[in-house]
Order: C-alpha cells, then structure tokens, then sequence
C-alpha cells in the first residue's frame, strides 16, 4: 500500500486576473445534493449555484463546508520556543514557567516574535483557524511586542494582557492598564497563581474593574490545578453576574473540576450557566500538566466539559501552548482537539457532531466575534473539511480540503493510493449517512 500525503500551496493569494469556482460543495451533512460557490478576484462570494466557469476550477467532491475554526486559547508569544531552552524533565507546569522565566523569555525579540508568527500564522490558516484569542504576559512584554506583530489577512489574533504569575507581582497592573490602552482586547486573571487565597480574591475584582473601565472581555486562567479546593472559578462567575458581564466573561482551564466533589460541582454549574460565562478547556495540554503529582492511578484534569455542555454552559476548546517548554507537541488542529476532548471526557458516540460546535459556534460566542455568513456579496469566509460527514472530520482530524479568506486560500491535499487506484475517498469516509 503506498499512502501519498501531500500539503499543497498552503498559503496563496488567488490570481488577480482569474476567479475561482468551487464545485460540488455539501452545504448540509444529510443533503444528497451538491452546490457551487464563485469567488470574484477582490475575495468577494460572487454568486452561489451560478454557471460561471472561468478562473480556477476546484472540485469539492462533495466535501461538506464549514464555518472557520476558531482557537480561543493559545499563547502564540511563547509557542515554538521548545528548543530555545533546556527541557522540561517533570513535565510540570511549573517547571515549564521556570524554563520561560529563565531561559527562554530573555530571548524573544521583537523579531524573533515576528519570525515565529509568521509560522504560527501559517499553521493556524492551513488548519481552517481565522480566529485565535492569545494569552500574553505582561511581566516581561510580550504583549506589547504581539501587539505590535500581530497585524495579518490570514488570522485575526486577539491580544489577552495576562498578568502571569499574578495581578500583585512586579508592576504587572500598571502595565495591564498600558496594555489595555495599547489594544490588548481582554483583560486576563491567574488567582489560583497569586501568593495567597486572599489576593486570589482580590485580583479577581481588580480584574473586572478594569474590564469594566476599559470596556474590555475578560479571560482568566482559573483554577488550572488538580487542587480540589481551587474555586475561584465561583468567584468569577458571581462577579460576573453581579454585573451582567457573564457574555464577556470566559474562565479558562478550570481543570480542578476535574477533582471537584459531585455536589459542589453540580451547584457551581448552575451558577456558571446562570452567569451566563464560557468555559474555555484545553484538553490536549491539561492531560499533559495535570496529574503530575499523582501516583498511578493519575488525573486526567481536564475540566469537565459533558456536565458542563448538559448544565446549560457555553464551553469552546482552545489548543493551549504548542511546541514550547509547557507543551512539547501541538500543531492547532482543532479537530484534533475536539477528538481529544472525546477521549479525555467520556464523550459517547451520539455526541461525536456536538463536539464542533466547541471549536465553532461556542469559540466565537466565548470570543465575542460574529460569525461569517455565506452569501452573494460577502467576503469568501468558509472551510471545506477533508470528509463529507463532521463524524468523519473529527474521526480522522485531517486538516481541511480548502481553506478561504477573501483572497488568500489553502489546500491540503490529501491522496491516498493502493497500487495503481486512488483511494483516498473511500479511506476517509468510512460510514455512509
Ligand atoms: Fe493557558
């Protein structure tokens, strides 16, 4: 059997002088039928269904179309460091934020971000991502130098000033505030991370203060432990009720409900879909980090994102750290993150579907952002998944066929040969609907 796996022009802007017609697109995973869709060459849907031919022609093959993914929870300022520093040996959290203080934090330049988020950028677009939310530090400038480079046509990056370690270290609300007025769009929180229970408080309330002031969303990195007595997660949503700002307010890993008793978990649920916040998990590097301190048998940590999705709350998944001192791995596939999620929560076979929304719909309600419609007139905004089921998308986590922004488009090719004949349509979709 030979497998061709082949990455095509991943980052191209249509020709000027040519339109592209994309054919035999399933608009609806249970529709039989197929449509096309012509983009003109400013990057604007021209007509849906029309017979104009002319300009590049791509076959969909009755691939389904998609909104565009959107990761709510990255840390784009430090992702592909991993070489930068020596290596993370206990696989802690901890360790890893040592590494960046020590070594690697020293060495990110503005150029040296520029360079990366290029790359970064690149990977985001080629796997259907437009819209990323990065939490970066404000201790050591990161922020300030993303909101300088993060200026791109492929993927809009919005800037969290995150005061790690803590609100009350160094001069970290000072420079929130700089941050803030700089452009960050969100105003972040780490209060299992600062020196004492009560400044864990503390913060939180400084932190809505300047949401409030600013007119700014809020995400906080809350409660990333297994430390079953971590609920500042209860603090934030009733600070967020009390004042009607749940909608602009997501709490962010929230992976000691893992550990949570039942009773209390149930309770702080009924709060959180009262509040009205999103709950943000990363599920690929939560399973990483968490559980380090156990014996076997080892936490998964991974907040619990089924009970949350039944109690009514709006949760969305972000992809966390990718190839940096916290996390070795990574590449921002969303669906592959969705079908970790599956994994790591018990997810059953009827709920397979519901997972995109958590990189879809709930991503864009959790970042405030409007979701790109598909019509005549409007900017080309649309993935085509590798699969013509969203069972089989999340199944095989293959980045998507076609990815569109106004004028720029990626394709991944997929091909797939035993001997002589092409197989690749049979081997990716492997369960008729
Ligand atoms: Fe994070």
């Amino acid at each position: 059997m030979l497998s061709l796996i082949t990455y095509g022009n991943a980052f191209n802007s249509l020709l000027h002088e040519y339109y592209m017609l994309i054919k035999n697109i399933k608009f609806q995973e249970d529709s039989n039928e197929n449509h096309s869709i012509y983009i003109n060459d400013e990057g604007i849907i021209e007509c849906i269904d029309c017979d104009n031919k002319d300009g590049e022609v791509i076959d969909a093959k009755g691939r389904l179309i998609s909104k565009p993914f959107v990761n709510p929870h990255a840390h784009l300022g430090y992702a592909l460091t991993l070489n930068y520093a020596r290596h993370n040996l206990s696989g802690t959290l901890i360790e890893g934020v040592e590494i960046i203080r020590e070594e690697v934090s020293q060495k990110i330049t503005q150029e040296d971000l520029e360079k990366r988020l290029e790359k970064i950028i690149k990977m985001h677009f080629i796997n259907g991502v437009f819209y990323v939310r990065s939490h970066d530090p404000v201790w050591n400038d990161v922020v300030f130098k993303m909101l300088k480079a993060r200026n791109n046509p492929l993927v809009e990056i919005q800037v969290v000033a995150f005061p790690s370690p803590g609100f009350f270290f160094d001069e970290n609300v000072e420079k929130i505030r700089k941050a803030l007025e700089e452009g960050a769009e969100v105003v972040g929180l780490i209060p299992h991370s600062e020196r004492s229970y009560e400044e864990g408080i503390k913060s939180i309330k400084v932190a809505f203060d300047l949401a409030v002031e600013y007119n700014k969303l809020i995400d906080g990195h809350v409660d990333e432990t297994d430390d079953p007595n971590s609920r500042f997660s209860e603090v934030v949503a009733r600070e967020a009720l009390s004042r009607g700002i749940g909608y602009k307010t997501s709490i962010s890993h929230m992976t000691a409900s893992h550990s949570y008793d039942n009773w209390y978990f149930h309770k702080l649920s009924l709060l959180l879909s009262e509040a009205g916040v999103s709950i943000i998990s990363n599920p690929i590097v939560s399973m990483h980090l968490q559980g380090r301190y156990d014996n076997y048998p080892k936490r998964r940590g991974v907040a619990r994102i089924r009970e949350l999705i039944n109690a009514g709350v709006n949760v969305a998944l972000g992809s966390d750290n990718v190839a940096d001192p916290i996390y070795p791995l990574g590449d921002y596939n969303m669906l592959r993150v969705a079908q970790e999620a599956f994994l790591a929560d018990h997810f059953t076979s009827n709920e397979i579907e519901e997972l995109l929304n958590l990189i879809t719909t709930n991503a864009y309600k959790a970042m405030q952002l409007k979701e790109p419609e598909i019509k005549p007139g409007n900017k080309a905004e649309f993935i085509i998944l590798q699969t013509k089921t969203i069972y089989d998308a999340i199944r095989t986590a293959l980045p998507p066929f076609l990815v569109v922004r106004g004028k720029h488009y990626a394709i991944n090719e997929i091909k797939t040969r035993i001997d002589e004949n092409e197989e690749t349509d049979k081997i990716i979709n492997i369960i008729d609907k």
